[in-house]
C-alpha cells in the first residue's frame, strides 16, 4: 500500500517534469543505496551523499565513470553497465532526494570554520558552487557533503587523480593551495549551516 503511494506520487511528479522516469530510477538505485546510503545519504567513510545534488552534475559524472573520464574501481564497473536513460532517472531520482541536513557532520570546530571561511572567499568557491553551496547544472553541492569525501576529491583534483571532463575549473582553482587550506575548506563546506 504505502509503495503503491509512494509509486504514485512519484510517476505524478515524473510526469509534471515531462522527462526522466523516477520509477525506474527508484527501482535502479536499490543497489547504490548499500554505498551512498538511505535517502542517499552516505554513512561510509570517503563515499559521497547524493541527496539533492543538482541532476546535471550526477548525470555528467556518471558519464564521465562509464567512459573512463573519471577514475574510480568501484564506480567505473558499476557505471559500465548503464544505459543512458538509467543515468537520467537515476540522476532525477537522487536530485529529488531531500539533501543532507544542516549539521549532519555534526559540530564544527569555530578556528577551522573560520579559516574554511576566509580561504572560500578568497578563492571565490561560491561563484561557481552557489551562495548556499546547493550546486547548480554541472557543478555540485558541497553544503553539507561528507568532509572526509570533500577532503578526498580536493586532494585527488590537487594530484589530478580526477579530472572529470576536462572541466579545468577546479584544477586551477586547488592548485595553489596547501594540505591544510584544502582540509579548512572541506570542514568549512561539511559544517555549512
Ligand atoms: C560499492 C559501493 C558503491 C556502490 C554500490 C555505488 N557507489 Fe557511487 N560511489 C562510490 C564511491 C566510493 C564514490 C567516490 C568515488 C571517488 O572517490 O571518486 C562514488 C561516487 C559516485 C558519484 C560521484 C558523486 C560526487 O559527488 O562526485 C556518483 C554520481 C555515484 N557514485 C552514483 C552511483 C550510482 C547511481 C550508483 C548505483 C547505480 C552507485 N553510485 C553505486 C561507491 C559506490
Ligand atoms: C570556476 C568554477 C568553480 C570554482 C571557482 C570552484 N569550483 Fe569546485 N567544482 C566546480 C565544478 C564544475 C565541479 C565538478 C568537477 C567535475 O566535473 O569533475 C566542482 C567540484 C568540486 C568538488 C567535488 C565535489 C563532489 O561531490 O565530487 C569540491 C569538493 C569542490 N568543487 C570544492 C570547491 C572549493 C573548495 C572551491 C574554492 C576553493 C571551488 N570548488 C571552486 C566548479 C568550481
Amino acid at each position: 500500500m504505502r509503495n503503491a503511494v509512494v509509486c504514485m506520487a512519484l510517476s505524478l511528479t515524473a510526469t509534471m517534469a515531462g522527462a526522466a522516469d523516477l520509477v525506474a530510477g527508484a527501482a535502479k538505485a536499490e543497489t547504490c543505496v548499500a554505498c551512498h546510503g538511505p535517502g542517499g545519504i552516505s554513512q561510509m567513510p570517503e563515499t559521497p551523499s547524493l541527496a539533492g545534488q543538482p541532476d546535471g552534475f550526477l548525470q555528467w559524472q556518471l558519464v564521465y565513470f562509464r567512459g573512463g573520464a573519471r577514475k574510480n574501481p568501484i564506480m567505473q564497473p558499476l557505471a559500465a553497465g548503464l544505459a543512458d536513460d538509467d543515468i537520467r532517472n537515476l540522476a532525477a531520482y537522487f536530485a529529488a532526494l531531500k539533501p543532507p541536513p544542516p549539521g549532519a557532520n555534526g559540530v564544527a570546530e569555530p578556528a577551522m570554520f573560520a579559516v574554511g571561511e576566509k580561504l572560500a572567499k578568497q578563492n571565490r568557491c561560491a561563484s561557481c558552487h552557489t551562495e548556499k553551496y546547493s550546486g547548480v547544472q554541472a557543478t555540485p553541492r558541497t553544503a553539507a557533503q561528507r568532509e572526509d569525501y570533500l577532503l578526498k576529491a580536493l586532494r585527488d583534483f590537487k594530484s589530478s587523480r580526477r579530472t572529470g571532463g576536462g572541466i579545468a575549473s577546479m584544477a586551477d582553482v586547488v592548485y595553489p593551495l596547501g594540505d591544510d587550506e584544502l582540509h579548512a575548506l572541506a570542514h568549512f563546506m561539511a559544517h555549512l549551516p
